[in-house]
């Protein structure tokens, strides 16, 4: 059927919570998920990896030294380790004692209050590794309100074959030749380039919307560039600062 994620003449683009509210809350926890709902953002993204037990958690950097009190590459740590681990307190002492979510408590939290996740399969060696986080939105009922991201096409191929139901995005820092190609080799329903790529060739956008492809656009935090994107015509704006983002969106 047609792209829902292609924004109506006239719209703004959609908000797409980066991290959940990250200049406000420690990213990828659930503090900066429910600050990112309040905002009005149409999504939460965020990233998502496997313990060393294949459970789903958010984290973005392949080791938890950044944004958490341990120390290690997550692969190398359980479940029971991760759950242990202060996420909160490296970005504030008021945010001390936020947990690493699994994938699953992020998701069972966005059902009960509602909103919408971009969900970036940040690390996965094997279709299996795709599977445990595709098994987790089924478990949780919510396949009509994920979409999925990845830089890496060989992730977003798995996930069709696992699950064509769901919505794909393909991350990019650089233009393809020709991104409408690349969109119907992968089943994309958006591109996702960084601002900078996009920058390079406005003009992809028009032929990738009369292709039926979304793009979405990343990672843009001031008002002078909302609106060179927003001029641009794309669907979805990835940013930081949601709440502004959303408040522009009002305003424009
Ligand atoms: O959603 C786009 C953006 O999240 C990709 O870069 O490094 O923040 O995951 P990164
Ligand atoms: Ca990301």
């Amino acid at each position: 059927g047609p792209n829902g994620y292609l924004r109506p003449e006239g719209a703004p683009a959609a908000v797409i919570a980066h991290r959940g509210a990250s200049s406000s809350a420690p990213e990828n926890t659930l503090f900066a998920q429910e600050v990112g709902r309040r905002s009005g953002a149409d999504f939460i993204e965020n990233d998502v990896q496997l313990s060393k037990d294949s459970v789903p958690y958010l984290m973005h950097d392949t080791t938890v030294d950044r944004t958490t009190d341990g120390t290690g590459d997550i692969r190398t740590l359980t479940a029971a380790q991760l759950d242990g681990l202060d996420a909160g307190s490296w970005f504030s002492p008021h945010f001390a004692g936020a947990r690493v979510p699994t994938l699953r408590a992020q998701l069972a939290d966005l059902r009960q209050r509602g909103g919408n996740l971009l969900l970036e399969v940040k690390r996965a060696d094997t279709e299996d590794e795709v599977a445990a986080m595709i098994d987790v939105v089924r478990a949780e009922n919510m396949t009509g309100r994920v979409f999925v991201q990845s830089f890496e096409p060989q992730h977003l191929r798995w996930v069709h074959e696992l699950a064509p139901e769901l919505p794909l995005g393909l991350l990019r820092s650089t233009l393809d030749a020709d991104p409408v190609a690349v969109a119907a080799d992968l089943h994309l329903t958006s591109y996702n380039p960084s601002g900078a790529a996009l920058g390079t060739r406005p003009g992809v956008v028009a032929d990738l919307h009369e292709a039926g492809v979304a793009v979405m656009v990343w990672t843009i935090d001031s008002a002078a560039q909302w609106r060179t994107y927003d001029e641009y015509g794309v669907d979805g704006i990835i940013t930081n600062r949601p709440a502004e983002l959303a408040g522009w969106n009002q305003a424009r």
